[in-house]
């Protein structure tokens, strides 16, 4: 494995997870990778490292380009394993090197590997010269750890933001003019409805901090890296972390006999009849984390299941407990579902989506199966409800 240029003496010398499918229970289906980047200067600087299981293939590119052992800084803007899981390999390699942190990163590091590393540990607006460049840090707490930080070089114009801006997906190609910008947005906005979506307050933050500097070029720790379509990412962000919804509808439900599922297509002739961009949702078949994508722009969260044990579909449940702790703001929401006696799934439903903050619509219930005039009425009453 070669280390590839990104810049006269910056390389990327990460790894590349083609095979990986799931990501703490995010789901990959293009794999993800983890981007480390060697600086060649007077002071030898990596910034960032992979998971343990790709060490060989992360020090098969650094050795194409130096021996690792020169490696004079390892900058740490994360503690999360996908990122410091090399570490203690390589503090074996370079004893000498010290570990460039936040005050939270360094109390983490230690919690995580129990070691007695060396650390340099920076602040906000702090500078380290690694010769004929420097190094600034951006503390950037919660996105995605206490611990996170960006790091900026000013001489080269690269922005090394970690997870921000980041995509699971995994590319023989480097930069966001080699790939379909399309998919890339795609997979940043799954990676920022799964991963980044509670801490919108903090993105808010971290991007008026960075607001100033001249960007050339991002250089995120998963996926590709933005050089020409960096204004489209940082509105992308802004417009996801001010919670900016769309004309657009989630419908996810799942169902015994199909009564349930019949009330999600009545409520989803509804959405089509305002003209909503509307997406139906089987959760037998659908992951949650492909759902919560769609969820990060829907104005519309509507959430159907058929009551079973005196409860709600596990399947359901699971979907709702995803979606409270990702809690996306500014939402309408629908419960509804097909009952036969006890009726408490559609309470249960409508209770979880409430405890989100959501602004709820009456909930719709039909004892069994819904006929054709139920649904007709169904549809015609949302109607009148929807923005
Ligand atoms: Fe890619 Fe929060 O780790």
């Amino acid at each position: 494995a070669q280390a590839v240029k990104i810049k006269e003496g910056v390389h990327w010398v990460g790894a590349l997870d083609w095979t990986l499918r799931d990501f703490h229970g995010y789901t990959t289906e293009r794999g993800s990778s983890y981007n480390a980047y060697l600086i060649i200067d007077e002071k030898i600087t990596l910034i960032d490292s992979v998971k343990h299981y790709c060490i060989d293939e992360m020090l098969d590119r650094i050795k194409s380009v130096i021996d690792p052992s020169k490696i004079d800084y390892l900058v740490c803007n994360h503690v999360e394993m996908d990122h410091s899981g090399a570490l203690p390999k390589l503090k074996e390699l370079a004893p000498n090197a010290e570990i460039i942190c936040s005050p939270n990163g360094e109390k983490n590091l230690t919690a995580h590997y129990k070691q007695n590393w060396k650390f340099k540990v920076v602040k906000s607006g702090d500078s380290v010269s690694i010769g004929r460049r420097s190094l600034k840090f951006v503390l950037t707490p919660m996105v995605h750890w206490p611990d996170n930080m960006v790091t900026y070089c000013p001489e080269d114009k690269i922005l090394y933001s970690n997870d921000a801006f980041g995509q699971h997906l995994s590319s023989s190609q480097r930069f966001d003019d080699e790939f379909a910008l399309d998919i890339i947005i795609e997979e940043a906005k799954k990676y920022y409805a799964n991963i980044v979506l509670p801490y919108g307050n903090q993105v808010k933050k971290a991007l008026e901090d960075l607001s100033g500097i001249d960007i050339g070029i991002i250089a995120p720790s998963h996926g590709i890296i933005w050089r020409s379509s960096i204004s489209v990412i940082l509105d992308q962000y802004k417009k996801w972390s001010a919670n900016q919804t769309e004309k657009e509808a989630v419908i996810a439900f799942d169902s015994m006999w199909g009564s349930t599922e019949k009330i999600a297509g009545a409520v989803a002739r509804a959405f089509e009849e305002k003209g909503y961009i509307y997406k139906l949702y089987d959760l037998k078949s659908s992951h949650i984390s492909d759902i919560i994508t769609d969820v990060l722009t829907a104005k519309y969260i509507c959430v159907g299941s058929p009551t079973l044990n005196s409860s709600l579909l596990p399947t359901v449940a699971g979907f709702l407990a995803y979606l409270k702790g990702l809690a996306p703001k500014n939402r309408h929401a629908l419960a509804f579902g097909s009952y036969g006696w006890g009726g408490q799934s559609i309470i249960a439903v409508e209770t979880w989506l409430h405890d989100c903050g959501f602004v709820m619509l009456p909930n719709i219930s039909v004892k069994f199966i819904p006929d054709h005039e139920q649904l007709l009425a169904i549809t015609k009453n949302l109607v009148k409800q929807i923005d």
